[in-house]
């Protein structure tokens, strides 16, 4: 655990403040902490009791990892995620709390990442952040290789093709629910554009690549507007 929490600490950047970046993920996600019990009870349910190891994908602003590790003390966890603001601002979250002496964190892409044979993985509100042009293929498969053969994979991503009615009605849904939690509304506007900006593919084209990096058994277990998630077996 020599690198735990030091990894290539960022020096210089201006990091969001920690109570601003979980209440505006918050206000903005739909079931937001609905997602993390769902992943939560779902590994419970799939993992054999005793010692696991999750491998956690965008594991940048460190919630997902303090809100899966504060009640299983046996699971331990390596996240990656590429931006090291995020990285920084997870280790800042997790410092001296119980789950970040269990925790180990990359300021990397997974492709770099030496460690494998997990128990589990997660990649919560990430993928849809990789480009649909090689990339994202590459990407689930990167995690797929790392983890032990049927182990789970919980996934949740933006999902809906920009421009199609039921997608954009779900959009402005979108906006209308980040207002009604609070956000200035030309703030929620532009994050609602911002669904036009990132990676996100249709739900069947996401089960596709999924699909194709190996996984099988996909099993969705969560919908809130545009957020789909699922369960898939390496
Ligand atoms: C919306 S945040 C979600 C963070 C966390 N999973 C959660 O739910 O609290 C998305 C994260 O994915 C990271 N990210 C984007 N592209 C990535 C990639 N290709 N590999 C790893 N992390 C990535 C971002 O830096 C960011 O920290």
């Amino acid at each position: 655990m020599g690198e735990r929490m030091t990894v290539m600490k960022s020096e210089g950047h201006k990091l969001p403040d920690l109570d601003d970046y979980a209440k505006l993920a918050e206000q903005f996600v739909p079931g937001r902490q609905a997602i993390f019990v769902i992943v939560e009870a779902s590994l419970l349910e799939l993992l054999p009791a005793g010692p696991a190891r999750i491998l956690v994908v965008g594991a940048g602003g460190g919630e997902e990892l303090l809100r899966l590790g504060r009640n299983n003390a046996e699971w331990s966890f390596v996240g990656v995620d590429t931006n090291e603001t995020m990285v920084d601002l997870a280790r800042r979250r997790l410092a001296d709390t119980p789950v970040g002496a269990r925790s180990e964190l990359h300021a990397k892409t997974i492709d770099r990442l030496d460690d494998k044979d997990f128990d589990a993985a997660t990649c919560i509100l990430t993928a849809h952040f990789v480009p649909d042009d090689g990339s994202k293929l590459a990407f689930l498969k990167d995690i797929h290789a790392r983890m032990k053969p049927g182990a789970p994979l919980a996934i949740v991503d933006g999902v809906g093709v920009a421009g199609e009615e039921r997608t954009e009605l779900l959009r402005r849904i979108w906006i209308r629910h980040a207002i009604r939690n609070g956000v200035a509304e030309e703030h929620a506007v532009s994050n609602g554009e911002n669904f036009k900006k990132v990676a996100v593919v249709s739900e069947e084209r996401e089960e596709e690549l999924l699909t194709n990096a190996g996984f099988e058994r996909l099993t969705p277990m969560f919908r809130g507007l545009a957020i789909k998630g699922w369960l898939a077996f390496a």
